[in-house]
């Protein structure tokens, strides 16, 4: 191997110098001797593509930096040897990576909406050029469980895999909690720190965790699950009150992630029964003793299941300048070892697309508040609706009449999610709810 007297800097082309660009070009200089010390080499930014020229920025230029606004200047400088790609977005960001790969140049993104929705011919690509195309800010910000997936637990099967995956989600939920913040302030404040998407949308839909597990099924199971076929529904709308009720009941709120294994029963030609892929991303009701109903501000976590390891908790911030860069540096630095490229995880370059179980077959307990008319009876006729389609109520809890109706909020014992629906349509159909029903899973 070569002395770090004979190597070449590592020459990036940095496209982006938002939250997470500028916090990689303070992190280079921060930590520019243990770069040196863990890689063998120097690693210096040449070009950094951005919108506008003259805007003002919060951290200085670094030496020997030029800002541009043409993506061709990083792309095909043959200097340059790696384009790290932080403008986000899809369209632009995917004719930077494609053209960047097609000039030999390895790539490092924290892009997860692209990979997620658009990513498998730039896997492919990258394949086929022999090019490193690395992703570990992409999911989790700083928690380092990507390459835990590719490598580390390369060697476990996983069973299941559930997580808090958007800070931005999470720190709304635990300021409305905790603080008793109004959602709009918290998301402003989210947009303040640097946590959210451009389009915050994104974060409080639910759709940037979907971009996530969509990784994470990817890492987990070596398959393509399409993003557009993931059930996801985000935080958007939820209510203080039922913050409040699931406290009471002992539980958290929490956007989870989930996927999970489902073998269905044997038949002749599969001896152990076919394995189909439970995911999908939504609220859910935690209890307040799992280590998942801990997790608050912008921090995310991921639990695994895998049949050797057993159980695995990953913990960390999930958004912010330097924790996200830090992720992107250790990304740099795989290349800089130039290591040989792993990207998906998986030989294959085409990966099978998954068994999917659909959603209305999902499997839990549930939260479930309606209004309702405080009346004589009525209590009895909601019991009656659930009864119809097979579901046993729990635990309930009855508040005093607000003007709108009684609050009548209940745990549910296990159903599907096909017979709660069903459930909550009969006593619409019955005219016993004043408001439509808010009803999450209980995990
Ligand atoms: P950001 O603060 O909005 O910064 C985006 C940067 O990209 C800006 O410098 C902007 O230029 C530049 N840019 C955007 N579109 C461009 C285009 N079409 N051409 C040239 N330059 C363009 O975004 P960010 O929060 O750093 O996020 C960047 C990426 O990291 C996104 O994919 C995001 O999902 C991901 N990520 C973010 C976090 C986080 O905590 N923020 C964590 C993990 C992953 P101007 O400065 O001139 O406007
Ligand atoms: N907007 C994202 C979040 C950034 O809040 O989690 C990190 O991916």
């Amino acid at each position: 191997m070569s002395t770090f007297a004979e190597r070449k800097p590592l020459t990036i082309g940095l496209a982006g110098f938002g939250t997470v660009g500028g916090g990689l070009a303070r992190l280079l200089e921060e930590n520019a001797d243990l770069v040196r010390r863990r890689t063998g080499r120097d690693m210096c930014i040449r070009r950094i593509l951005v919108r506008d020229l003259e805007k003002a920025r919060q951290i200085p230029l670094p030496a020997g930096a030029e800002l541009t606004t043409d993506p061709v200047a990083l792309t095909d400088d043959p200097d340059i040897d790696v384009v790290v790609e932080l403008i986000g977005g899809i369209d632009h960001a995917r004719v930077l990576i494609d053209r960047a790969l097609e000039q030999g140049k390895h790539v490092v993104t924290a892009n997860k909406a692209l990979l997620a929705e658009e990513g498998l011919a730039l896997f492919q690509k990258a394949a086929r050029k022999g090019r490193i195309l690395r992703y570990e800010a992409s999911v989790a910000g700083a928690v380092p469980v990507v390459e835990a997936l590719k490598e580390s637990l390369a060697g476990n099967r996983v069973t299941s895999l559930m997580g808090i995956l958007n800070g931005t989600s999470n720190y709304i939920l635990s300021e409305m909690g905790s603080n008793g913040l109004d959602f709009d302030v918290a998301l402003k404040q989210a947009q303040e720190k640097g946590y959210a998407e451009a389009d915050p949308t994104l974060d409080i839909d639910g759709f940037d965790a979907a971009h996530k597990l969509i990784l994470l099924v990817r890492l987990a199971y070596g398959v393509n699950y399409p993003y557009a076929a993931l059930p996801v529904r985000g935080i958007r709308g939820l209510a203080a009150q039922d913050i409040g009720f699931a406290r009471e009941f002992g539980y958290r709120i929490k956007l989870i992630g989930q996927v999970r294994e489902v073998r269905s029963p044997a038949g002749e030609d599969c001896p152990e029964g076919p394995v189909r892929l439970e995911a999908g991303v939504f609220p859910a009701l935690v209890h307040h003793t799992y280590l998942l109903a801990r997790v608050g501000g912008v921090y995310n976590a991921v639990r695994v299941e895998a049949n050797a390891a057993g159980a695995l908790f990953f913990h960390g911030r999930g958004a912010g300048d330097l924790p996200t860069a830090g992720a992107v540096l250790a990304d740099l630095m795989a290349v800089a070892r130039e290591e040989m490229p792993n990207n998906t995880g998986y030989v294959e370059e085409d990966l099978p697309t998954a068994a999917i179980v659909p959603p209305e077959e999902w499997r839990s307990c549930y939260y479930v508040r309606v209004m309702v008319e405080d009346a004589p009876g009525v209590l009895r006729d909601i019991s009656g609706c659930m009864a119809a389609e097979g579901i046993s109520v729990a635990q309930m809890i009855q508040k005093a009449d607000e003007g709108a109706g009684v609050p009548l909020v209940f745990m549910t014992h296990e159903t599907t999610a096909k017979a709660m629906s069903d459930a909550l349509q009969r006593a619409e159909a019955a005219g016993l709810l004043r408001e439509p029903a808010v009803y999450y899973r209980v995990l």
